[in-house]
């Protein structure tokens, strides 16, 4: 005897056909093994995926969405399933998080950083992360300002009238040195102390990149040019920020810094973080923090390279706010314009472009089973460009940005931070350094662009330009 249920699932029609009687029936309690799975890509996991994705990433999403907005497909052995809508975007990261687990970090096979955020689960993770999230005070993100605005002004000031730079280069440096100050108190243009600093995020930025899914197939013990390089240069990070620790226990004085804020916080539960945690939470932070910003930061010269009124407007505003004393930074809340092209340029070039999670139990998103396992991806560069929520979504329009249209837009049309529990812990951080040192840029220089019109991203671990962004400096 069969009974034939109707019921919707967002905007899905669900059919269950169900034997009455059965013990366990899908009548009262229906599994996830009871839905369907998302529909997608059935082709040949290696031909019909791997290729493409590498050969034109953003193509093959476009290709998925051809599909609907939770799309199925496979690399290899592995399900992915794309989401391309808001909503089930916000059933993973926000209203079931713990049955998805970040992935990457795990499976690239690096041993980098096991007691820091990206790595540790559960109650850890919880503590972490409220420990680090309350360090991140009002009080301390001014002083850091303080820093940003300085080491901003020594770059900027220093940029000749008809000089060619590499806005990506010239970033990296700015950024690495900003954030080795602010966390360790180490000043990159004075100290041999950066070089592990450095070394260590150049060697993660190589093993993580896109080459890791070939990589990731030779077994863990082979000893890969780059895996020994990365080995070498993590021990000595190590050594490094563990010696600046046991300095500062023996100490009187504390630098205002991040490395003194997070010895002397106390978690949620009155508990410490250990020395471990610290020092790979700091490897986290050099890793999350610094070519994200620089890649923001030179995503949106090029954007103000190509819109000049824009950018004269944000220059014009940093006259309008005037400012005594020039040594000492605008309030970033005033910084009105600015605010609206950073928004504008994270939505066209979000550096972190993709989520990832896996899902740790077979489960449900959108009214579809998802096995245990799964990985999940939701691609900020799509929904950031799509045309449901952004009007020509294309087209460089910073003005977009009211207050009324913020209200309007779902929850995660727009997410260049991430969502729910796990999102970015310096975004605020983030978004200080870069409306600092855009408006800083824009008040002193008109930037012409040298090359494409239009930066042309690759994926990599961040979205990075596939051509160097070139502009020249004309001094205001
Ligand atoms: C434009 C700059 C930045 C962008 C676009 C960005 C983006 C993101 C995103 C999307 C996530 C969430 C990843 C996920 O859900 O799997 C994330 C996490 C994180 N970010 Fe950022 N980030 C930026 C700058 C920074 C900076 C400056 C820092 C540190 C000072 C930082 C530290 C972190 C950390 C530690 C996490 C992990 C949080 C956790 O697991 O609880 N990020 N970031």
């Amino acid at each position: 005897m069969y009974a034939f249920l109707f019921f919707h699932v967002d905007d899905m029609l669900l059919l269950v056909t169900v034997v009455r009687g059965s013990s366990m029936s899908a009548v009262d309690h229906p599994g996830p093994g009871d839905l369907p799975l998302p529909p997608g890509l059935n082709g040949h996991p290696i031909v019909e995926n791997v290729f493409p994705v590498y050969r034109d990433h953003f193509g093959f999403y476009d290709s998925l969405a051809d599909y609907g907005d939770v799309v199925r497909d496979r690399i290899g052995r592995t399900p992915f399933i794309a989401l391309l809508h808001p909503d089930p975007i916000e059933e993973v990261l926000v209203c079931q998080p713990e049955w998805f687990r970040r992935w990457g970090f795990a499976e690239s096979g690096l041993d980098f950083a096991p007691e820091g955020l990206f790595t540790v689960t559960g109650a850890q993770w919880r503590r972490q992360g409220q420990t680090m999230y309350s360090a991140f005070t009002v009080e301390k993100l001014q002083e850091f300002a303080d820093t940003i605005w300085s080491y901003a002004a020594d770059e900027v000031d220093g940029w000749e009238d008809g000089d060619v730079i590499d806005l990506n280069r010239i970033f990296e440096a700015l950024t690495f040195r900003i954030l080795t100050k602010t966390l360790l108190d180490i000043d990159v243009a004075t100290s041999a102390d950066s070089l592990p600093l450095m070394t260590v995020v150049e060697t993660i930025n190589e093993l993580a990149g896109p080459q890791r899914i070939v990589t990731r197939h030779i077994p863990e013990w082979v000893p890969t040019p780059n895996r020994r390089r990365f080995s070498k240069s993590t021990r000595a990070y190590r050594r490094l920020v563990d010696q600046l620790i046991e300095e500062r226990k023996q100490a009187t004085e504390q630098p205002d810094d991040l490395l003194s804020i997070l010895q002397t916080s106390t978690g949620p539960d009155g508990s410490d973080l250990s020395d471990v945690e610290v020092r790979d939470n700091f490897l986290n932070f050099m890793t999350a923090g610094y070519d994200t910003t620089a890649l923001a930061l030179a995503y949106t010269c090029k954007l103000l390279s190509n819109h000049p009124a824009v950018a004269d407007r944000i220059a014009d505003e940093m006259t309008d706010l005037g400012s005594e004393d020039a040594r000492r930074p605008p309030g970033v809340d005033c910084l009105d314009e600015t605010q609206r092209v950073l928004k504008e340029s994270l939505r066209l070039y979000p550096p972190a472009f993709k989520i990832y999670r896996a899902a740790t139990r077979e489960t449900t998103i959108a009214g579809y089973h998802i096995p245990r396992d799964a990985v999940i991806t939701m691609p900020q560069f799509r929904l950031h460009r799509d045309a449901r929520w952004f009007t020509d979504p294309d087209v460089f329009r910073p003005d977009r940005w009211t207050e009324e249209f913020e209200k309007s837009l779902p929850k995660f049309s727009y997410f260049p931070f991430g969502g729910g529990p796990l999102h970015c812990v310096g975004m605020r951080f983030a978004t200080i350094e870069i409306a600092l040192v855009i408006a800083k840029v824009a008040a002193t220089v008109r930037l012409e662009p040298v090359n494409d019109p239009e930066p042309d991203p690759s994926v990599g671990v961040s979205l990075q330009p596939a051509e160097p962004i070139r502009v020249r400096i004309h001094r205001r």
